[in-house]
């Protein structure tokens, strides 16, 4: 493991007012969001979609990463250039999901483990050659009456720490991501207890097995009331309350946190991340690293009208700059 090409890669990744566009949905995810607007789920349109996001003039002014799924990073625009020669020529890091996606945890009614460990030390390999820097793996925690439980928190956090070490094995920065999923009907005190009690299974795992915090980035789903409560907190509220979540549990040498915006309104991602930067003191460098809260205008004018590349492109910096402000918390 190079200390010194890790950090430097999250210097790079951690450029506030910065932060990392997430365009890494896996084939199904994918097929439901192309459906939903009726555009046909070919690996064709993905390409075409993709080379609209990539390369999209000047975003590289708000993002300082982009995070691929495993089709993309071999992709090429209409007229021969890999995407990653592209990002590369704006100075953007390249990143890949290298997770496989979760599956059910057994005998654990409703939860989920996320697999992919397998074979991943010669794909990190692979990737690596083909210019990524870093990395990405999610797992996802639902709440519920007895849920997540402590078992689903161990072994995820157990998966993380496998899979963040073989990434710095290989000088490439682990973004760990544990999203505590939007749905269902809990309040965000309840929010902020799962959150907590999973951020200190995760670091403990993360720390005995000597992941160098400083060469890693956390992704984490803000403190919010689930989709369905009636409970809404005001962006100050959120801000409040995820930060003392973060603070009380997060090591301040971590390299970075970043946000996923998790199916929250796009403008409520964008306004909750506004107001963490507001008077606040933060140990860590604070960003965003969205895939729908920057995508969606983007993508919902190109389902509409796919000869309009620039009107979509337009859109998709509109929502980078509007992060890039909260970043600093000046979105107004
Ligand atoms: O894994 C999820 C993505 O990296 C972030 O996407 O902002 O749409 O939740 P999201």
């Amino acid at each position: 493991m190079n200390k010194k090409i890790l950090t430097k890669t999250v210097a790079r990744l951690m450029k506030i007012p910065k932060g990392i566009l997430a365009i890494d949905e896996s084939l199904n995810t994918s097929a439901g969001r192309f459906l939903k607007l009726g555009v046909p789920n070919t690996e064709e349109k993905r390409r075409e979609y993709r080379e609209l996001l990539i390369t999209a003039p000047k975003i590289e002014k708000y993002i300082s990463g982009y995070i691929l799924f495993d089709e993309t990073i071999k992709q090429k625009t209409v007229d021969g250039k890999s995407f990653v020669s592209i990002l590369n020529s704006k100075g953007i890091e390249i990143g890949i999901k290298v997770d496989a996606g979760t599956t059910d945890f057994s005998n654990h009614d409703g939860e989920k483990i996320t697999k992919g460990l397998e074979g991943l030390s010669e794909r990190l390999k692979e990737y690596k050659k083909l210019g990524a820097t870093f990395a990405k793996w999610r797992a996802v925690y639902t709440i519920g009456v007895h849920i997540p439980s402590f078992d689903c928190m161990k072994v995820n956090a157990e998966i993380f720490a496998k899979y963040a070490i073989l990434c710095q094995e290989n000088d490439i920065v682990p973004i760990v991501e544990p999203e505590i999923l939007i749905d269902g009907n809990h309040t965000l005190e309840k929010c902020y207890q799962v959150t907590a009690r999973n951020l200190e299974m995760v670091f403990a795992k993360l720390k005995d097995a000597n992941v160098f915090l400083p060469g890693m980035i956390l992704k984490t789903s803000m403190v919010i009331s689930g989709k369905e409560s009636k409970e809404k907190s005001s962006p100050e509220k959120v801000a409040e309350i995820t930060l003392r979540c973060l603070k009380e549990h997060v090591p301040e040498d971590i390299g970075g946190i970043v946000f996923l915006s998790g199916g929250q309104f796009d403008l409520e991602a964008t306004m909750n991340l506004n107001a963490m930067h507001k008077n606040n003191f933060l140990p860590w460098p604070l960003s965003f690293s969205y895939g729908r809260a920057i995508q969606n205008p983007a993508f919902k004018s190109w389902a509409k009208n796919p000869n309009d590349v620039s009107g979509a492109q337009e859109l998709l910096l509109q929502s980078a700059q509007n992060n890039s402000l909260a970043s600093i918390g000046k979105y107004k």
